[in-house]
């Protein structure tokens, strides 16, 4: 396995793919690889001759009071986990390599990025559209990867990339989760015993939702039982449940299924986001 860091080492070693008629997918990750990154990889490897992962820490999708200087960044260790999931190349580049001294150039996303994540975090959805696009312009992959547990992220990049024409195929992945059900993230390393425990609080408040739905009754309905449950649990501070269409993201408390239920809570400093999908 390979680790470059300029824009240049990966063409060249992506061009030298494509003249031997591989095939090519991309990983775009900020690092500090859990069981829900290496399912991206592991899939991305079975589905191409050569897989690329990016890592990097994207400033410019952390809002100012956010935890970009505390991101946890350990490029040996992702570097071996990657190395054993058969990664090919990792892009590890500098804020400069991926910023050029002066960038004023932005992709932004419209209505998909205003609700759920984007109330809360204003200008993160254009941090991450133009980042992406960037990752998807270096590496130009047949394929690239994203998981569900993103679900706003994933259908803002799903219509990027639909919108603009950008020729990759987009394939999610379902949500990775610990043995008790909370999702696996990285932040998850931020919390206490006591703030891990209330937690899972999170993924039952969810699932238990989506059971109402699936008994027939409405998103506002699950809503109203979700945000229930999450604010029984003192450690929870809950910023948003919400019951959307699957694609286009609109609000469908007033129906049923299909539609998903996201989540975002604050758990201490720690913000932690979480769905669940409501087949009809
Ligand atoms: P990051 O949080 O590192 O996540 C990288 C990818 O892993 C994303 O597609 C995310 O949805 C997926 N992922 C994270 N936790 C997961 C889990 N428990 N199960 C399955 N997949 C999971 O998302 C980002 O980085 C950034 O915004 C990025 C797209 C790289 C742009 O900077």
């Amino acid at each position: 396995m390979r680790i470059e860091s300029t824009v240049r080492g990966v063409r060249a070693f992506v061009d030298a793919a494509r003249r031997e008629g591989r095939s090519v997918g991309l990983v775009p990750t900020m690092g500090a690889f859990h069981a829900g990154h290496l399912s991206l990889m592991r899939r991305a490897v079975a589905d191409n001759d050569v897989t690329v992962v990016s890592l990097f820490v994207n400033p410019t999708q952390f809002g100012p009071q956010e935890d970009f200087s505390q991101y946890p960044r350990d490029l040996e260790g992702d570097a071996q986990k990657a190395r054993e999931a058969g990664v090919s190349l990792i892009f590890a580049p500098s804020e400069e390599e991926m910023y050029p001294p002066g960038a004023c150039t932005w992709v932004t996303v419209d209505r998909l990025t205003e609700g759920l994540c984007g109330r809360y975090r204003p200008g993160h959805f254009r941090g991450v559209t133009t980042v992406v696009t960037k990752l998807l312009n270096v590496v130009q992959p047949d394929r690239a990867y994203f998981g569900e547990k993103d679900y706003q992220q994933l259908q803002v990049i799903r219509r990027m990339v639909r919108d603009l024409l950008i020729p990759v195929e987009i394939i999610a992945q379902p949500t990775v989760r610990e043995p008790d059900g909370l999702a696996m993230s990285s932040r998850n390393a931020y919390l206490s015993p006591e703030e891990r425990q209330a937690a899972v609080r999170l993924p039952q408040a969810l699932q238990a939702a989506a059971d109402l739905v699936r008994q027939g009754a409405t998103g506002a309905d699950a809503v109203r039982r979700a945000l229930e449950l999450l604010q029984s649990e003192p450690l929870l501070r809950p910023q948003y449940v919400e019951a959307v269409d699957p694609e286009t993201l609109e609000d469908r408390s007033a129906s049923g299924a299909p539609l998903v239920l996201a989540a975002a809570v604050m758990v201490g400093k720690t913000r932690l986001i979480d769905n669940i999908r409501v087949n009809g």
